[in-house]
């Protein structure tokens, strides 16, 4: 059966009543995607994983099946014991040996590999360089010994506040290779939150750059990096890259130029032997509260996690182009930009910019350039593609492209089918991947080569993983919607949150005792698929039937006048929450009463009457953070007519002064 033509042979989903569970913590499912994508012949013929009996055997004997992949990893000491699980701590590969830049280079570099492109980059201006696998090994050995000189040793964390530049995963291969823990600060954070987390893991060190290049303008990193050091007793240096000319102040004996520095350092350091579970790095992520968590994780089990991912998910060979579009800023950069990939001795393509510089083909124009062949991005930019049209991807020969990936919230499936006709032509498979910063590697996907796919479900777990929908008891529920729980450790999980080992037990092992809580909603249907409603928190509870804002939204960017919509709840009187959604219309779409009433009855027609949204606000822009995530916080407050929170991490703050006028000029 080819891609092109989907099959509606899958047993039909029940009903959204029959399939909700009877517990109280029901969440109601009401969306019924039909179609199917058996794995293409081609593709299947040629996959790493072609045999569904992966996941039997990882059942099976689960200890030896990790066991088995981190064998492909190369270690100083072999481990004694595959796991200590002890609820909520886990050591994997207790009592081995390992280093990972020694795994992401001086392995690649004895063979066939030394002078395949590792990275190759392309700058927002237009300008590119390829460092082959000789190359990066060398740049890293030779920062490794420049962080020594500066006094940082095994065990110090140093913080990474960077743009998207070949030197961000130098430096981070670096810390690794003398085993000192690495920071990352995405580039898009205020002065201020970096001054906290640099405080928060105590740096010792700062990386940094003059600036770097975002939309045509320069973000002035070294500028707040300036002012965020201005409260960070804990840094005593700072490493200085030049992207541009961009006029910065150095600070004497503190500050340092990176070439400067690069150009004394010796070129060979010998990678420290880190105990698997010694520390690798810590990543700071938002939780329920204001201070944000540093997620810990080491070294071991997370290499392990992201080197067999990369190769079962991406499918990667050693001659494709792989693109993460992630910011390595974000824990997908982490571990699908540097560690997996470059584990795996695989081309990554790192691009500095953004996708609408010079011009909305950017992505496009790159990927034909490079004759990328996988490429990972995530729903919010492709809803911006959809928004801006097809004659973008249609300037563009796309057709090295094989395999597709989505990553950071649920897919909707008009966005999913959109991705797979224009950029995937109809025969690229997609892997919606499930996971989080905590769980450090993707849990929740298909394997292209045997999975069925069903566009807006991430489908099963991977192999090894096991992953549950559970009700407000904690009981399983194996049709309908619920949490979604992981009731077996994985090799990536987190260690625990930096210096908060209270806060860890209390976040994620006390929901639901002895299993961790992911904070997700999730639908499970009748043929076991897995379909993600978004963070609980963002499910509403509408005359006694939860609807999650996912399927609202989902079923509102099915409409061919819109691009993008966010829904959030507000309080009603009789039905306890009523439904606002902010809606995005296509270009060259107008907003008018009869659409809005259009729109209304068209999410009745997806999803039901419950579903109705109440009010429909058109708006030019939503509140996102600099990450793309739509803030529904922000949204909530303007539905509600209180207040606007905090809104120091929004990408354009002007949003939400623009929005709320205008709501309450609809309110009247
Ligand atoms: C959401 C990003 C649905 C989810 C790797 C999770 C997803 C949070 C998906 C973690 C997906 C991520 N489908 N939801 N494929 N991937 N999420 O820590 O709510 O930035 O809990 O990690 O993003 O976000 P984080």
């Amino acid at each position: 059966m080819s891609a092109k033509n989907p099959s509606t042979k899958t047993p039909k989903t029940p009903p959204a009543e029959a399939a909700a569970p009877a517990g109280p913590a029901a969440i109601d499912a009401l969306l019924h995607e039909k179609r199917v994508y058996p794995p293409p012949k081609e593709f299947r013929d040629k996959a790493n994983v072609r045999d569904e009996a992966i996941y039997k055997q990882a059942s099976e004997d689960f200890e030896g099946f990790w066991a088995k992949i981190a064998q492909e990893l190369d270690w100083f000491v072999a481990w004694d014991r595959v796991l200590e699980w002890k609820v909520p701590d886990a050591k994997w590969f207790v009592g081995g040996k390992l280093n990972a830049s020694y795994n992401c280079l001086d392995r690649h570099i004895r063979g066939a590999r030394r002078n395949k492109a590792a990275l190759i980059w392309i700058g927002e201006p237009g300008d590119r360089r390829t460092l082959t696998y000789w190359d990066l090994y060398r740049e890293v050995n030779k920062f490794a010994n420049a962080l020594k000189k500066l006094g940082v040793t095994k065990g110090d964390r140093v913080a990474i506040y960077m743009p998207m530049i070949p030197e961000l995963p130098v430096a981070m291969l670096a810390c690794s290779r003398i085993g000192a823990v690495h920071s990352v600060v995405f580039g898009g954070f205020s002065a201020e939150a970096l001054r906290d987390r640099i405080n928060d893991a105590q740096a010792k060190l700062l990386v940094t750059a003059d600036g770097g290049w975002r939309r045509g303008q320069i973000v002035q990193l070294k500028k707040d990096a300036d002012e965020a050091l201005q409260g960070t007793p804990s840094i005593r240096h700072v490493a200085v890259v030049k992207r541009g000319e961009f006029q910065v102040h150095m600070t004497e004996g503190r500050d340092h130029w990176w070439h400067d520095l690069m150009s004394d350092a010796e070129d060979h350091c010998w990678p420290e032997p880190m105990d698997a579970e010694d520390m690798l790095y810590t990543l700071y992520t938002s939780g329920t509260t204001g201070k944000p968590k540093g997620i810990v994780h080491t070294t071991g089990g997370y290499l392990t996690g992201v080197y067999a991912t990369t190769k079962w998910v991406f499918d990667l060979k050693e001659e494709d182009v792989f693109w993460c579009t992630a910011d390595i800023g974000w824990v997908t950069g982490h571990s699908y930009v540097v560690y997996g990939p470059l584990a795996n001795g695989a081309t990554v393509v790192m691009y500095e910019g953004s996708p609408d510089w010079p011009d909305k083909d950017r992505f496009w124009r790159i990927c034909e350039e490079l004759a990328v062949t996988v490429f990972y991005t995530a729903p919010t930019a492709i809803r911006a593609f959809m928004k801006w049209g097809t004659e973008w991807p249609k300037k563009h020969k796309l057709t090295s492209l094989r395999l597709l990936g989505s990553v950071g919230e649920p897919i909707n499936p008009e966005a999913w089918i959109w991705y797979h006709e224009n950029i995937g032509g109809g025969n690229c498979p997609i892997v919606d991947t499930w996971w989080q910063t905590e769980t450090g590697m993707i849990l929740i996907s298909p394997l292209a080569g045997v999975t069925t796919l069903k566009p807006g479900s991430a489908t099963q777990p991977l192999p090894g993983i096991v992953a549950d929908v559970v009700n407000e008891k904690g009981e399983s529920v194996p049709v309908g919607g619920g949490y979604l729980v992981l009731k077996r450790p994985w090799p990536a999980m987190l260690r625990g949150i930096y210096g908060d080992p209270e806060r860890y037990k209390q976040q994620y092992w006390s929901r639901v005792p002895g299993v961790y809580f992911t904070g997700d909603g999730a639908k499970r249907d009748e043929d076991g698929y897995l379909w993600l409603l978004g963070r609980v928190d963002d499910v509403m509870n509408v005359a006694g039937h939860r609807i999650s804002t996912m399927e609202v939204e989902s079923a509102l960017v099915d409409h061919p006048a819109v691009a993008e919509a966010a829904v959030v709840g507000r309080q009603h009187e009789l039905k306890g929450t009523a439904i606002v959604a902010f809606v995005t219309l296509k270009e060259g779409k107008q907003p008018s009463p009869a659409l809005m009433e259009e729109l209304k009855e068209h999410v009745v027609k997806k999803i039901g009457k419950i579903a109705r949204p109440d009010e429909i606000l058109f708006t030019a822009d939503l509140p996102k953070t600099r990450s793309g995530k739509i803030m529904r916080r922000l949204l909530r407050d303007i539905a509600e007519g209180k207040a606007v929170g905090d809104t120091t991490t929004l990408a354009d703050p002007n949003v939400i002064a623009r929005l709320k006028s205008r709501y309450e000029e609809q309110e009247g």
